[in-house]
């Protein structure tokens, strides 16, 4: 029996965000520039993203550049601005063919005038689909959401348009760049790191965390696969015992 076999499609996440690493080893490995690594990896970017939109995964958010990746040497940064652009021209009608709905979240300011173009064209383009909604990360920093949340939440409270009473987890929520989506209940990130970094911090409070040794050029839908079924064997208790969820969740059957 295969790994897709095995999944019970009727308790998927909702929301899958992915930090996409190893890209740099990977060319690196096979004595390859970096950036090779970087090309190679928007060929799992595809894979996943058909896979998540074939199981009817609703979010699927990408990491696919940091707020500290502008520190990067300078031809590491072109060419993934590049990159980014080139495969938004490449892919943009195919992911509008399959009902694909983009966004991004980030500093969209501080990108280049061409890639913001391109997101643009992406994002009014496939504006109306009702699919799978792919968030890119882009010069994202969770802790500059967070911060820009308080800011927003200031001027607010400044101006007298909410009072200090009146802010709540859910108000606060309301704040972040992703306040339209629901929070990510299963957080992947490849290449044997079992780190954070920066993403979503606000967000990952209740996800289940899986982490891989494979690198993001060699992720495919059978990796994913893993990591579903992985996700379902675990129990999500939100703080309760491990009895009171047996209750619910028999309650509900
Ligand atoms: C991390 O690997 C990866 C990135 C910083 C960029 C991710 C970008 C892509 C997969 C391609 C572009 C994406 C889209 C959506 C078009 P790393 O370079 O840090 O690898 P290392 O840890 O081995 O050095």
């Amino acid at each position: 029996m295969d790994t897709l076999e095995l999944i019970d499609r009727s308790r998927l996440p909702k929301h899958i965000a992915i930090i996409m690493d190893g890209n740099g080893r990977w060319a690196k490995e096979r004595g390859e520039d970096r950036v090779y690594g970087h090309y190679e990896g928007v060929i799992s970017v595809r894979e996943i993203v058909n896979t998540c939109g074939e199981l009817g995964i609703a979010y699927l958010t990408l990491y696919a550049f940091s707020a500290e990746n502008w520190n990067r040497p300078k031809g590491e940064v072109d060419a993934l601005m590049e990159l980014l652009v080139n495969t938004l021209r490449k892919e943009a009608d195919e992911l509008n063919r399959k009902n694909v709905r983009m966004h991004v979240i980030g500093d969209f300011g501080s990108l280049p005038e061409i890639c913001r173009q391109e997101l643009n064209e992406a994002i009014n383009m496939t504006a109306c689909n009702t699919g799978l909604n792919l968030v890119l990360a882009l010069s994202y920093s969770a802790r500059q959401e967070i911060t820009d949340a308080c800011k927003k939440i200031a001027v607010k409270v400044a101006n007298g348009e909410l009072k200090p009473g009146e802010l709540n987890e859910q108000v606060f929520h309301q704040h972040l760049y992703t306040a339209d989506y629901p929070d990510p209940e299963l957080m992947i990130r490849t290449s044997g790191e079992y780190r954070i970094s920066n993403y979503l911090l606000y967000q990952l409070a209740y996800a289940e965390l899986y982490f891989t040794q494979v690198n993001w050029p060699d992720f495919r839908k059978e990796h994913l696969y893993e990591a579903l079924l992985n996700y379902q064997q675990r129990e999500r208790r939100f703080g309760k015992t491990s009895e009171q969820i047996q209750t619910t969740s028999t309650q509900h059957v």
